[in-house]
């Protein structure tokens, strides 16, 4: 690729990221070798999201890599929803009447895909829903619709379980006051995400299942953001200061809110324990620094790979097979690790 083109096509991203221009059309004239082309609408809910901004970047990367194998060319244009599922939805018109192949929806209002699958079916344009898991009565509502993400479930129950070996190793250390009872609080993401409650319930289930006795001092969402992770601990420290044994969250960027609140309420790290999921390259840090107990991977390399498989045989009419982890209803489901 020529530095004109590559800065092109830098500039391309940068805008579509804000703006959703319609760069696409230039970079399609000016590349004479590749004849045909894909052309992809990536839809975010946040990009102001860490999780999502890291996804969104992996993306970009994986099409461009995916397109020097190709004898096509791969157009790619993001758009940021900010929130809006208002936004989104007129996002998603605008795609179609740009005669977009394929979209990569990870949709705002999760309840609310009903709309967008019709939209994609009347214009005969298939999408590939991803981290936001639409209900499975819209998902069946056209069969050229897909969905990539993680078991919810098994994020929740490695959290317990990276918890449980850790207390199996060290009891006193996490039980400081030795009550044989875990004083714990909980930072939850958001109110109807599956990765939020389902998280919740199954890593609370994983340790009264193994018999740990709890006492839950507080229960937040924090909307998957730092600050206000932050802020909802800050809150529990001025309540219940270092009485607090554990710390669990749905995720790393609220986590490292929370150690924020510590390190400016002089809270020694890794007095109070803390374990995040997504294995975000700044928690991975905090972990290696014993601020964090741990993590679990909500694998977004994979994740990536198959939304990137499923879009591009889409997008040349195919029906995507040999994808990693897909059930026969469309669904990918990428496993988590725990990272300590
Ligand atoms: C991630 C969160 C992210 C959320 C956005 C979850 O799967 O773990 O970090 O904020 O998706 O929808």
């Amino acid at each position: 690729m020529g530095r004109s083109k590559m800065i092109i096509g830098i500039s391309c991203l940068l805008a579509s990221l804000t703006l959703n221009s319609g760069c696409q059309i230039q970079d399609k004239n000016t590349d004479k070798n590749k004849n045909t082309e894909i052309r992809v609408g990536v839809l975010l809910y946040n990009m102001d999201d860490l999780f999502i901004s890291v996804m969104t970047q992996k993306l970009d990367e994986g099409f461009r890599e995916q397109e020097k194998k190709e004898d096509f060319k791969i157009t790619v244009n993001f758009s940021d929803a900010k929130g809006s599922q208002t936004l989104q939805n007129s996002q998603i018109d605008k795609f179609i009447d740009q005669d977009y192949d394929v979209l990569c929806v990870d949709i705002v209002d999760r309840t609310d895909a009903a709309e967008i699958v019709d939209k994609g079916e009347r214009a005969d344009v298939p999408i590939v829903f991803f981290n936001r898991e639409p209900v499975s009565a819209d998902m069946k509502r056209w069969d050229k619709t897909y969905y990539v993400g993680t078991d919810s479930e098994e994020g929740g129950r490695q959290q317990g379980e990276l918890f449980l070996e850790e207390y199996k190793k060290d009891k006193e250390s996490i039980d400081r006051n030795g009550d044989g009872i875990i004083q714990y609080v909980i930072l939850e993401g958001e109110p109807g995400h599956q990765d939020s409650m389902i998280r919740t319930e199954s890593c609370l289930k994983t340790l009264k299942s193994a018999g740990i006795q709890l006492e839950r001092l507080g229960t937040a969402c924090a909307n998957w953001t730092r600050t206000q992770g932050k802020e909802k601990m800050e809150g529990w420290l001025q309540g219940f200061g270092d009485t607090i044994e554990i710390l669990f969250s749905n995720n790393d960027a609220m986590a490292l809110g929370a150690l924020d609140a510590m390190e400016e309420n002089d809270i020694p790290f890794g007095q109070i324990k803390v374990i995040g999921l997504d294995g975000m390259e700044e928690a991975v840090t905090a972990i290696q620094e014993g601020k964090m107990l741990g993590t679990v991977l909500n694998d977004a390399d994979a994740q990536v790979k198959s939304i990137i498989e499923i879009a591009i045989s889409l997008g040349k009419k195919e029906t995507p097979t040999d994808i990693d982890y897909m059930d026969s209803h469309h669904t990918v489901r990428v496993p988590h690790r725990i990272i300590k």
